[in-house]
């Protein structure tokens, strides 16, 4: 069965951000949840360059505050962040660290299948890379797949849903209203904008920078930094601010709990 809303982690305990955290609970706590929800947030990010200003933990920063801040306003469990993804476009610049899309289809799979083993049946990922998407379709794929051919007892019932918080419809709104085409494709000023406000000494970096160049087709890490030189894709993460990003994360929050409550209550195969 899956719980149609979220329980807390413990039974009478108000859920807060250490309470819903995987790595805080013991093993009969999990279990414990278990009896009353199925479901479980893992956050997804990556780690790469951002820009000649932006931190190199930009997407898994941000895709970890937005879960922490769903898992504690539902009470559902997050999980550690998987905080390496698919960045190998970004290779160029230092500091990026990047899985291969099949490294990065093996975590996820097996990410997935450890959970299902214990009978979690809703994995909800918040994703904060878009180069992550393509491939954690593909390891969602291969889990149930994997789940059904190891004759996992709910392998009918495991779902998984990748939930990009930048692309919430909320998200994006506001994005344009403040950014309009200066918004662009990478080293963004909203997601800038959400580790202003997780992170206050990345205000230090921020500066004006000359017209980033325009989006343009994704190859190889070599090509990536002649098209785009400074690591930004059409963006002016100037315009980001600490306040802006409390707003980019109550509505990402807003958006993405009431879609996890939706696949929450998913009914199962039948
Ligand atoms: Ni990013």
């Amino acid at each position: 069965m899956v719980a149609t809303s979220p329980a807390p982690s413990l039974p009478g305990e108000a859920p807060d951000q250490a309470a819903i955290r995987l790595q805080l609970r013991s093993w009969p706590e999990v279990e414990a949840y278990l009896q009353g929800c199925k479901g479980v947030i893992v956050p997804l990010g990556s780690t790469e360059q951002h820009g000649p200003t932006g931190a190199i933990g930009t997407d898994a920063l941000t895709a970890e505050a937005v879960a922490l801040e769903v898992g504690r306003r539902t009470g559902v469990l997050v999980t550690p962040t998987q905080a390496f993804g698919m960045a190998e476009h970004h290779l160029g610049f230092a500091g990026t660290i990047s899985l291969q899309p099949a490294t990065l289809m093996a975590v996820l799979h097996d990410v997935v299948l450890s959970l299902a083993r214990h009978g979690f049946e809703r994995i909800f990922v918040i994703n904060g890379h878009g180069g992550n998407i393509a491939t954690s379709r593909a390891a969602f794929a291969q889990a149930y797949g994997t789940a059904a051919s190891r004759g996992l007892a709910n392998a009918g019932a495991l779902r998984c849903r990748l939930a990009n918080w930048f692309t919430a419809s909320p998200v994006s709104s506001l994005a344009r209203e403040l950014y309009g085409n200066r918004e662009g494709h990478h080293a963004t000023p909203s997601e800038i904008a959400l580790t202003l406000a997780l992170e206050p000494s990345l205000q230090a970096k921020q500066r004006p920078l000359p017209e980033a160049a325009p989006a343009g087709p994704i190859h190889g890490p070599e090509d990536f930094r002649r098209r785009h030189p400074d690591g930004r894709m059409g963006s002016d993460p100037f315009l980001a601010s600490a306040e802006h990003g409390q707003q980019f994360l109550e509505l990402a929050a807003t958006a993405l709990a009431e879609d996890l409550a939706s696949f929450l209550a998913e009914p199962d195969a039948s």
